[in-house]
């Protein structure tokens, strides 16, 4: 085949990676060791993810140190303790794991296995072989809404490829964000700048038993609109 030839693409393979990147918790091996090339390897695949301006100031934390994860843990679990008591500004937003739907609905449905799930990577989240922090250089909480999109647009993508890229490699990981309540503190504990915002935190390991499938979600039509909002 020649350099310019379009390489046919295994979409059966792309949809399956596609559709059954899930965030896992309990099925994180926390025995393996997990292989430094590996973590580069799907580094390097999320670098190829779009960057606002082609600025790429994403910047990724790899941390491994005992010491650190078990800071992190740490303080993941106090925030998820604020976090269940309705006692961060998410809250406001409606978007958290307690939040009651209707016993028909399909989130209810799922919501027990999520706090179970939620609750088990809690516990044993200084275990996992690796964290890594996604980053983007620069402050902009109080920017507006293109600023912001642009700037999320610039890191969010890339820890997306991230967790696809992984996955293909049958490293498992999840994204997460309860962490960042105690941003500042785990910032300072790992060198992080003040003006560079962490994005998320993904925790690495190889994946336990089988294969993943596809999640249930709410389908398609009631999540898309033609032409015009509501129809
Ligand atoms: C922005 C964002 C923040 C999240 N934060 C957390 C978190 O802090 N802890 C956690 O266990 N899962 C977290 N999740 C994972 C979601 O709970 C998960 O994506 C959702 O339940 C759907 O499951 P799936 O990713 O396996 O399809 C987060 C997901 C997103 C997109």
């Amino acid at each position: 085949m020649s350099n310019d030839a379009v390489r046919p693409l295994d979409l059966a393979s792309v949809d399956h990676v596609l559709t059954t990147t899930r965030s896992v918790r309990q099925r994180l091996d926390l025995e393996r060791k997990v292989p430094e090339a590996l973590i580069k390897e799907a580094l390097n695949v999320a670098l190829q993810a779009p960057t606002g301006a082609n600025t790429q100031t994403w910047r990724f934390v790899v941390v491994t140190e005992a010491a650190a994860k078990a800071r992190i843990a740490d303080l993941y679990r106090q925030a998820a303790g604020l976090y269940v008591e309705g006692k961060t500004s998410l809250s406001r937003t409606g978007v958290t794991m307690l939040r009651e739907y209707a016993a028909t609905d399909l989130r209810q449905q799922q919501r027990e296995a999520l706090i179970k799930s939620g609750g088990y990577l809690m516990e044993h989240l200084q275990e996992v072989p690796v964290m890594i922090i996604p980053c983007i250089e620069s402050r902009f909480e109080h920017e507006d809404v293109f600023t912001q999109a642009s700037m999320w647009g610039s890191i969010l993508p890339a820890t997306w490829s991230l967790m696809l890229a992984l996955r293909a490699r049958r490293l498992a990981s999840a994204w997460t964000t309860l962490h960042l309540i105690f941003e500042q503190e785990i910032s300072a504990l790992l060198g992080i700048p003040a003006d560079v915002t962490q994005a998320a935190l993904l925790p690495v390991a190889w994946l336990k038993g089988g294969d993943l499938k596809a999640a249930k979600r709410l389908p398609l039509e009631e999540v898309t609109y033609w032409n015009r909002w509501g129809s």
